[in-house]
């Protein structure tokens, strides 16, 4: 099983987290949300620090910067994930971690186009933009976030927009990846067929 690699893509709120956080712990496999590392840059770019140092520091630090999962941050992550050089500071962190022994769950925007195009199993899990918006709309509000659904929906929508259209590892499928479309599918149906997918491919 070593080097085994599942890649995961797909934008905002698709479903790509829950479905890559079922499938490491069903499997035994390692997890990393690679927007995460974005995430982290995109805090100290915020606070002034220059992306590319930040990714540098990152990648020889630990992940624990807070208010990760903010919508400001998320903003900042995809600009700062449009800057060639910041990519390229992070490309060796995730290789190796998709590469490590027992396997390895990498879910982003361009892990199987980009970061691990020879995994053995590659997804590009998608849902409307109005879902994905009622979800993360869902989400914030339980977290006592002040928001509202309108403004959720044009975050989504700029976000996908700039995810989409930049020209270093643009988000988009890999021509051997299985698309899942989440929209109308309850995720537990959702995990269940991508383990199925993985179990046929061990
Ligand atoms: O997945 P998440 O919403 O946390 O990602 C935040 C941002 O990080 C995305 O909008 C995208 O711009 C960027 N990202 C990326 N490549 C990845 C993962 C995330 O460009 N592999």
């Amino acid at each position: 099983m070593d080097g085994f690699t599942v890649a995961i893509d797909g934008p905002a709120a698709s479903g790509k987290g829950t479905i890559s956080r079922a499938v490491a712990a069903h499997f035994g496999f390692a997890h990393l949300d690679t927007g995460l590392l974005y995430r982290a840059v995109a805090v100290k770019s915020l606070e002034g620090v220059g992306p590319l140092q930040a990714a540098l520091a990152l990648i020889a630090s630990d992940l624990h910067a807070e208010g990760l999962r903010m919508p400001a941050v998320a903003q900042e992550a995809s600009r700062v994930a449009a800057m060639p050089d910041v990519r390229a500071a992070l490309v060796d962190f995730q290789r190796s971690f998709a590469l490590r022994a027992g396997g390895a769950v990498l879910d982003g925007r361009d892990i199987g186009t980009v970061i691990c195009p020879a995994a053995q199993v590659k997804l590009f899990v998608t849902a409307s933009a109005e879902v994905r918006a009622q979800r993360r709309f869902a989400e914030l509000s339980g977290t006592g976030h002040a928001t509202n659904f309108e403004e959720v929906l044009a975050d989504v929508q700029a976000r996908d927009a700039r995810d989409m259209g930049r020209a270093d590892a643009p988000l988009r499928p890999a021509e051997d990846a299985v698309e899942v479309d989440t929209t109308e599918m309850a995720i537990d149906d959702a995990v269940a067929a991508v383990v199925a997918l993985i179990e046929s491919k061990r």
